[in-house]
């Protein structure tokens, strides 16, 4: 073969199979995407490039499987013995459930009526805590942590305090402002983004965290048009940005510069490393910072397969996902995908 036919024949491979061909072959292979594999499979030895020719033909004269007659049964050498068991399968048992359908995975969901619930133990804990400490709210999305900031506002307020609120979104910003503007009252809440100014005396302030920051900035040089020192709570929700490589330098600052008399809640359903951030606020802040971290799930995840060509399907056979356990794949996500397959790669290289 020459280099421009092997390059092209390779190219119209799957990474799966490139990754085949490499395997002991080339070094560090798994780690390859599919130009450099290409590039590293043509710089092989001639003795490998030879081996690689070989399987590269196999595959390429291999039958597309949807065509491939069924094996004949292999005879019985007992007769009368009872039927051998199936040889346990690499990948996990079937159950024999049938598996749901597509209206049962999307059943239920939606925006749930709003009903009285009796707040968890870890949500009067962070309520409680705030009292003292700053607090991180670590807790899975859906568990509840504005009824957390809700009361922590409440509170602040009563205390004559006022609260800052910030969300990294515009959208978020007005969001809150509708939604706490109905709890608090609108004239006892305010907006500051980028893009709206309204209502900037009142005691609870939604913002952007970047104007947080700068209000903060300004607040060190002296220049200021707002009273700083009577803020009793800052909220900073999504503070999972402060991993964020450009924006987290913003959430920093403005723990870094918050003035010492407010506390802090930070809420987040996705930070991984919640107990250094405690730590490190811990050590840069002259109130201690409690962590609150668990991982249950009030509302349970669903998985579904959209197909190029706008078909959903679940995308495991059971409604939930399993955690830690293994799963299997929903037959008629498999059925779409491999229909996807033999449609953009051909079905001969379809695994
Ligand atoms: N203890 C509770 N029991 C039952 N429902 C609750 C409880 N606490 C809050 N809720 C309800 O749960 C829903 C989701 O709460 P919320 O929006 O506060 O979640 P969240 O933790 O902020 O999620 P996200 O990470 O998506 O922002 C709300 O409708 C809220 O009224
Ligand atoms: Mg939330």
């Amino acid at each position: 073969m020459t280099n421009d036919e092997l390059t092209q024949h390779l190219a119209g491979l799957p990474v799966s199979l490139l990754h085949r061909l490499a395997k002991n072959r080339v070094h560090r292979h798994f780690r390859m995407g599919k130009t450099r594999l290409i590039q590293s499979l043509l710089a092989l030895s001639p003795g490998q490039r030879a081996e690689i020719e070989t399987t590269l033909t196999s595959f390429l004269q291999e039958p597309p499987r949807s065509s491939k007659p069924d094996r004949p049964a292999k005879p019985n050498p007992q007769p009368d013995a009872p039927p051998r068991p199936a040889p346990p399968s690499r990948h996990h048992h079937v159950p024999t459930e049938p598996a749901i359908g597509t209206k049962a995975l999307l059943e239920g969901l939606g925006v749930p009526p709003p009903r009285p619930f009796k707040p968890d133990d870890w949500q009067r804990d962070a309520i409680d805590r705030l009292t003292t400490t700053d607090v991180i709210l670590s807790v899975p999305t859906g568990s509840g942590k504005t009824y957390v900031a809700i009361e922590a506002m409440r509170r602040a307020i009563e205390a004559e305090r006022t609260v800052i609120y910030t969300s990294p979104l515009k959208a978020l910003s007005n969001t809150k402002l509708t939604e706490f503007s109905q709890l608090f009252g609108a004239d006892q809440v305010g907006i500051l983004t980028g893009d709206r100014r309204d209502n900037p005396q009142a005691p609870i302030l939604i913002m952007t965290t970047e104007i947080l920051r700068n209000l903060l900035y300004d607040a060190a040089s002296g220049e200021i048009d707002m009273r700083l020192d009577t803020l009793g709570l800052i909220i900073l929700d999504e503070s999972q940005f402060l991993a964020d490589a450009e924006r987290g330098v913003v959430w920093e600052e403005t723990i870094i510069f918050a003035p010492a008399q407010s506390r802090l809640l930070l809420l987040s359903a996705s930070i991984g490393n919640p107990d250094e951030i405690a730590a490190w606020i811990n050590s840069i802040r002259s109130t201690s910072c409690h962590l609150i971290h668990h991982r249950n799930r009030s509302v349970p995840l669903r998985a579904a397969y959209l197909d190029p060509s706008g078909k959903l399907a679940p995308f495991f056979r059971a409604r939930d996902i399993a955690h830690g356990k293994g799963f299997v794949l929903h037959p008629e996500t498999k059925r779409l995908f491999a229909n996807y397959e033999d449609r953009t790669l051909g079905p001969r290289y379809r695994r």
